[in-house]
């Protein structure tokens, strides 16, 4: 990144709309974690009913009690019928399962997947519609707050328009999770990588931080404390600047300081190259999993 580049506008990210305009009915099935911070993202714009699918009973509970959803959970068509826009989220050993129930009443429905290392072709192979979108979030999704990578098939021949208004759809309902960012479907495992691993991977850094902390004297929970708000005023810094981190660094570092000596010890440590090797690794097993 060139030093003094502005980080926002790099990014082409759907923010969350203000209000579901495309969609009333949205299909859950599998109402988990990833289900259900979906359903939060998309109740909080108004306007959208739920029709859930949903196998373990508390979270069917749950799905019927936080959101009024109602429960389709063995009536794969009612569910199908009831619905606009249907989100698939159940963990990839379910999907095949789940992909088997729904087909025979999925003609050009349109579907959202978040299942990871199931492709594309995983879902078009096996339902009777070209209206499927891969969905990559975190779990920052709980708090609408994920970067959610989303990849779509090319529009079948003679139904572009149809397919542009699914486009528009989907992205909606991606950007209900925090940001929508539109990728080809080869790069999803570099966005599983940095945005969903990189939650951990950031929540790692903040763990030493604090062990830092603990080395040179603080208590752990104190120090966890103040690596929390260190980080959360970082990020405050790089969004409000919209400067480059590399361009903050040498803003802090002051000549012969304490930051700069501190930077030369994390890079004699190879930080930069570790957590770089970090996203490269995370990235290649996301790839293998995608073969499996
Ligand atoms: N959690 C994350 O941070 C995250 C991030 C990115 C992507 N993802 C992907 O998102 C997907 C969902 O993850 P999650 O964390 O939400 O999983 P989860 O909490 O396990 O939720 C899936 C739910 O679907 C239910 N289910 C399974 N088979 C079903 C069926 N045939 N019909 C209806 N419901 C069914 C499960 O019930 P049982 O528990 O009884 O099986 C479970 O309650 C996964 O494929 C994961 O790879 C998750």
């Amino acid at each position: 990144m060139r030093p003094n580049s502005s980080v926002s506008p790099a990014l082409p990210i759907h923010r969350a709309a203000g209000t579901i305009t495309h969609m009333k009915n949205i299909g859950l099935i599998g109402f988990g974690n990833m289900g259900e911070a979906f359903a939060a993202g998309l109740a909080g714009q108004g306007g959208v009913k739920f029709g859930v699918a949903e196998k373990a009973a508390a979270r069917l509970a749950a799905a019927r009690e936080k959101f009024g959803a109602e429960d389709f959970t063995g009536r794969p068509g009612d569910l199908l019928d009831f619905a606009d826009f249907t989100i698939i989220a159940v963990k990839p050993q379910d999907a095949a399962s789940v992909l088997e129930k729904i087909a025979p009443y999925s003609r050009d429905k349109k579907f959202a997947a978040i299942v990871a290392g199931k492709t594309l072709d995983f879902y078009l192979s096996r339902l009777q519609t070209p209206y499927v979108a891969r969905f990559m979030p975190s779990l920052a999704a709980m708090y609408q707050k994920a970067v959610v990578g989303v990849s779509f098939p090319p529009a079948p021949e003679g139904r572009e328009a149809e397919f542009a208004d699914f486009r528009s759809q989907a992205l909606e309902a991606a950007a209900a999770a925090g940001f929508a960012l539109e990728i080809p479907e080869s790069l999803m495992p570099v966005i599983t990588a940095v945005s969903g691993s990189g939650l951990a991977f950031v929540f790692a850094f903040i763990n030493a931080l604090a062990l830092g902390g603990v080395k040179t004297g603080l208590g752990y929970a104190e120090a966890a404390g103040l690596a929390l708000r260190v980080t959360e005023g970082a990020c405050e810094v790089l969004r409000r600047t919209g400067e480059a981190p590399s361009s903050l660094i040498t803003k802090v570092a002051s000549p012969a300081g304490t930051t700069i000596a501190g930077l030369q010890a994390l890079e004699e440590a190879a930080f930069t190259a570790a957590v770089m090797r970090a996203v490269e690794e995370a990235a290649s097993r996301a790839e293998e999993l995608e073969g499996v």
